[in-house]
């Protein structure tokens, strides 16, 4: 049975799916034509909108709204009509949406589509009854929406139980057992349909002792979070540790190649598709930051992944391989290991190696998440391999959801980069399987994310990261979508008041506050792409040598001359070469690349002219001025907001507290790189502001 939607959002924070999102459709008939446990899903949620906004479902005649399987026998005269006008299936999660002679009508290609069509309906609110349309088919760009969760079960040493989580404990697991709150779980699966995502995966990448055996003896707990999901069409996987044939099935070996861990693996696997039949399948981070991985036994990373590929094929599944493999005991003083390579080294030529069921995971950029890199060459260099790229929801180098970083904008620019050129594919087109990018099994390998979530009141430990878990999922579904629009989206829906919608003083200062809040971030932290000098190990706030002299391969090189990574060909790592053109050219020159790249790319003096016209060390000073006086400019906006009544208080409250914090970061780390600088230079701020 589907637990009422309305009890669902008890105990915590609604999100974008308050109550008053469904007075639209509540206050209507509505009819519904679909079977399945989706349709039942749907038909659940309209009735209890029905119950609370005194609209009524099952009366087809007069119906103000139908929604039905496109291939339902007996369709109201309405749908059947505009079935008749629409040429084909809109296909499994996709639907057609018209508007005729006063009727909404939706159709939908499968059960999945009838869940998105109805959150879309939810989106419109009244706009879905206005004006007569013709139908408009919609369709996710990617198959694949994926979140990882970064969670363990028990709680961890050092990373605590959310690996890089900043919103709490995780909503899987407690305690080291199952979440004893499960209803939190399906609420999170309706929180991510309504966005758009249709998988999560349950566990850490890093797979401690305790959580490897959710593949074996702790199966039943997966299934349980996998029951929880089903009615809201999110796919369960389970993040495995390579080794597991070791530690789990006693064998000696886990080589790739041996028979008996090929055997090992594939009863497992079969194991664990009995017990969830709709099992999604692996996600794998091997010979990567200590996890075990093919090396040890002398084989590739084709024949690591094509192995489980081959234990998951036989049920649908797939493994998701990670390609974040890069020396991580490097030193400093070897200028000519480059982590940014790594990835590219190790996976380009594998490329037409792997089996249709290897989904290659690689991170947008070449080394980590950081606010600013460029896109990583590997997703221009495997034509023959489906692809996925990754991206962080959780903020850990973006302020840890302590600061606002509206993320959107970001990844908008990744999925809208051309690797080879203006007039070639996106990475989107990559991650869709419809460009370059192998599709052999069909789709593209899709739209990964680290999830931001956790048991926090507000899901998100910041009340507006939640912005950035919705966006996710609406540009996992269409990455050509607007960031500034999406935002109005998750607006309308969370702070909706009903038919009154938002006020717009709220909505003036959300997207005074959220729209450039990535490049502000940007600007008060590490220079012009050249990213990290944050403490190491926690990631949080400035140090700026603090990763300097150690093995993990993220250097910035400052001296007195100058800073950067010469990643050139002609005098640097080389790492250029790996782009196609025109990009190689053009980030292998310190003229064409891009300023806020150019010292990711190059060692420059601190002279150096930008295209802005700014010295290097004038534009340290000036960005990191001016946007921690941003900072504290959106923190007043926030308390005007406050003094109107605007937003509860309690939300109100945590983003204030967290406002706070962020002012007092940005000024850290404003005056740790000015100083630095200032003092590495001796160069003086042309304004003469105050440097200490
Ligand atoms: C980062 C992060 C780690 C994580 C790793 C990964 O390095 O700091 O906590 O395990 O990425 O993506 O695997």
């Amino acid at each position: 049975p589907v637990t009422p939607a309305g009890e669902l959002m008890a105990d915590y924070h609604a999100a974008w799916l308050p109550w008053e999102a469904f007075s639209a459709i509540g206050s209507r008939r509505s009819a519904i034509h679909g079977e399945g446990l989706l349709a039942d899903t749907v038909r659940r949620e309209v009735e209890d909108a029905c119950a609370r906004f005194g609209g009524a479902t099952g009366a087809d005649e007069d119906a103000e709204l139908v929604l039905a399987l496109y291939s339902w026998s007996a369709l109201p005269a309405a749908a059947e009509k505009l079935r008749n006008s629409v040429a084909e299936d809109p296909g499994d999660e996709g639907f057609v949406l018209a508007r005729q002679d006063g009727v909404t009508v939706l159709l939908a290609g499968g059960p999945a589509g009838l869940l998105y069509g109805f959150f879309h309906l939810v989106r419109l609110g009244e706009a879905a009854f206005g004006a007569d349309h013709p139908p408009r088919t919609h369709r996710p760009v990617m198959r694949r929406r994926m979140l990882d969760h970064w969670d363990n079960v028990a709680v961890h040493d050092v990373m605590g139980q959310v690996e890089r989580g900043y919103a709490g404990g995780s909503i899987f697991w407690s305690d080291g057992a199952l979440t004893k709150d499960p209803a939190r779980v399906r609420a999170y699966g309706r929180l991510l349909a309504a966005s758009g995502a249709n998988a999560v995966s349950v566990n850490n990448v890093n797979v401690h002792a305790v959580e490897a055996r959710l593949l074996t003896d702790r199966l039943d707990d997966v299934a349980s979070v996998a029951d929880e999901l089903r009615p809201y069409g999110i796919g369960v996987y389970l993040s495995v540790n390579f080794a597991s044939p070791i530690m789990l099935g006693g064998l000696p070996s886990a080589d790739p190649l041996d028979p008996a861990v090929q055997d090992w693996w594939a009863r497992t696997t079969a194991r664990v598709h009995r017990r969830i039949p709709d099992f999604g399948g692996y996600v794998v981070k091997a010979d990567s930051e200590g996890q075990a991985g093919p090396f040890a036994y002398g084989r590739s990373h084709a024949e690591g992944a094509n192995m489980l590929a081959a234990a998951l094929a036989p049920y649908g599944g797939v493994v998701y391989w990670r390609a974040f493999v890069y020396n991580h005991r490097q030193d400093w003083r070897d200028r000519s290991t480059d982590r940014a390579r790594a990835a590219y080294d190790h996976f380009a030529p594998l490329d037409g190696q792997f089996a249709d069921a290897v989904i290659l995971q690689v991170k947008y950029g070449p080394i980590d998440f950081q606010p600013r890199e460029p896109v990583s060459p590997v997703l221009a260099a495997m034509p023959n391999t489906r692809l996925a790229v990754e991206v962080q929801v959780t903020q850990e180098y973006t302020g840890q959801q302590r600061h606002v970083c509206y993320l959107a904008p970001l990844w908008r620019e990744v999925l809208g980069f051309r690797p080879w050129g203006a007039s070639g594919a996106t990475v989107a087109d990559v991650a869709a399987g419809t460009g370059p990018g192998g599709s052999p099994g069909g789709g593209g390998g899709g739209l990964v994310a680290v999830s931001n979530v956790g048991d926090d009141r507000f899901w998100t430990g910041h009340p507006l990261a939640q912005a950035n878990l919705y966006a996710f999922g609406r540009l996992a579904w269409d990455p050509s979508l607007d960031p500034s629009a999406i935002l109005d989206e998750w607006i309308d829906l969370t702070f909706t008041r009903g038919a009154d919608g938002v006020p717009d003083q709220l909505r003036h200062t959300l997207h005074a506050i959220m729209d450039d809040s990535w490049r502000t971030y940007e600007h008060y932290t590490a220079p012009l792409g050249v990213g990290f000098m944050v403490n190491p190990g926690d990631h949080y706030g400035p140090s700026i040598d603090g990763y300097e002299y150690t093995q993990w391969g993220t250097y910035h090189f400052a001296d007195r001359n100058g800073i950067g990574v010469d990643r050139t060909q002609a005098t640097g790592t080389g790492f250029t070469a790996q782009y196609p053109h025109p990009w190689s050219s053009t980030y292998e020159s310190p003229h064409d690349c891009p300023d806020e790249l150019l010292i990711f790319f190059h060692h420059v003096p601190y002279t150096h002219i930008l295209h802005t016209g700014a010295t290097v060390i004038q534009h340290i000073y000036d960005t990191h001025f001016a946007a921690t006086q941003r900072v504290h400019e959106i923190r007043s906006q926030w308390q005007k907001i406050h003094n109107v009544g605007l937003v509860d208080s309690d939300l109100h409250a945590r983003v204030a507290e967290r406002l706070n914090e962020q002012a007092r970061s940005a000024e850290e780390w404003r005056d740790q790189i000015n100083s630095y600088f200032l003092r590495k230079s001796g160069i003086s701020d042309a304004l003469g502001r105050r440097i200490y």
